[in-house]
């Protein structure tokens, strides 16, 4: 990878670090990471954190793990596969709401389930699983890139200089690489198009000032910091032309779900007449769930709002204040203009998404 960009995961076989993002911006530290046990705790801690970037660091982690297992492990074929298959069900339940570790897993545990079914050593089960891990982390950061250019050539198509508004961390940090909607913010600013990127604080754990910001500085692109308060009074002035957000799932009809705010500022977008982008790997589309009714949100501990720092600064609010504090908001469909993927971007057909139409016709052209 590019040495400029930001890494939160830095891999190489038998060895995981991750960058302590709740340090960022002012130090950078790496974690080592030995196993799934670690990764899980550093998930759920918020170490590392953005959908993608948290299905590939557990997935990574498992691949450390099992590096070790390579000499020594006195199982069959058989009990490679479950060990592996028990290790991932535990990663999946770090945190609820993104997909893209659920899909990982479910697709580790195929590659693992088919490679029990003929090996004749677990050693070849553990090579299976760790070649697959690997995969991911490379093909994170196409799929990124691919999002960011199919979102940039859209919305060209709208405009020839644009403003946008952005919520949340989905940049290096987020990923394995590039980032999903701040890739296309990447990509219109190298396509020579983007006039000003405006991301929001994000509240309660800051991912927009002290990543977005950060990442923004890091790759100078002009770049402006929005209380997430100021976003209608921003989009009445005309000057942002569309939002880009992520994604941590997205349902079968396109209701999204993403970081708390997102709703507000799709509901202020349609107001203002502003586009509302989703940008999402294929991976955070989970067609098992008809709309987003369904997907569960993950509440975090109060100390987050009640103390700076996401929870591990000073104490800011009043003492004994109950406190609500759920991470993610589900956007419905019908506030959403498009959803950029790598293989394109989804637009309505009438009023409605085809997400499975889409996925379905990419397959049968593959
Ligand atoms: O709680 P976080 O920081 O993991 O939430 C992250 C987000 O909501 C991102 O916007 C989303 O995962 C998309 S990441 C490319």
């Amino acid at each position: 990878m590019d040495d400029s960009t930001l890494q939160s995961i830095r891999y190489h076989r038998g060895s995981l670090q991750l960058l302590d993002q709740r340090k960022l911006p002012l130090n950078t530290i790496y974690l080592e990471i030995r196993d799934a046990v670690e990764a899980w705790e550093a998930i759920r801690e918020m170490v590392v954190r953005g959908a993608p970037a948290i299905a590939i660091a557990a997935a990574l982690s498992l691949a450390v793990e099992t590096c070790k297992l390579l000499e020594g492990f006195t199982g069959t074929s058989k009990d490679a596969a479950s060990f592996l298959i028990n290790k991932l069900e535990f990663l999946v339940s770090s945190r609820p709401t993104a997909v893209n570790l659920a899909d990982a897993a479910s697709k580790l545990t195929e590659i693992v389930t088919n490679s029990a079914a003929t090996a004749t050593h677990a050693n070849q089960v553990f090579q299976a699983y760790i070649d697959a891990a690997e995969t991911m982390l490379e093909d994170d950061v196409a799929s990124n890139k691919a999002i960011g250019s199919h979102g940039s050539s859209f919305i060209q198509n709208l405009n020839n200089k644009v403003s946008v508004l952005t919520h949340c961390n989905t940049g290096s940090l987020a990923t394995a690489g590039y980032g999903t909607a701040l890739g296309v913010i990447r990509a219109l600013h190298a396509d020579g198009v983007l006039d000003r990127a405006y991301c929001t604080e994000t509240r309660p754990f800051n991912q927009g000032s002290r990543l977005t910001a950060y990442e923004l500085v890091h790759e100078k692109i002009p770049a402006t910091l929005i209380a997430d308060s100021a976003a209608a009074a921003l989009m009445k002035t005309g000057r942002v032309h569309a939002v880009i957000v992520g994604a941590d799932r997205v349902a079968a009809n396109g209701d999204t779900a993403n970081k708390i705010g997102t709703y507000s500022l799709a509901l202020s977008a349609k107001h203002h007449g502003v586009l509302f982008f989703v940008a999402a790997p294929l991976t955070s589309v989970d067609l098992s769930l008809a709309s987003g009714d369904e997907i569960v949100i993950e509440e975090r501990p109060a100390k987050e709002l009640l103390n700076t720092h996401g929870g591990l600064g000073e104490q800011v609010a009043a003492s004994g204040i109950l406190v609500w504090n759920p991470a993610f908001d589900v956007t419905p469909a019908n506030l959403i203009s498009g959803i950029i993927t790598e293989k394109g971007v989804i637009t309505k057909t009438g009023n409605e998404f085809d997400i499975k139409g889409f996925i379905n016709k990419i397959r049968s052209n593959n």
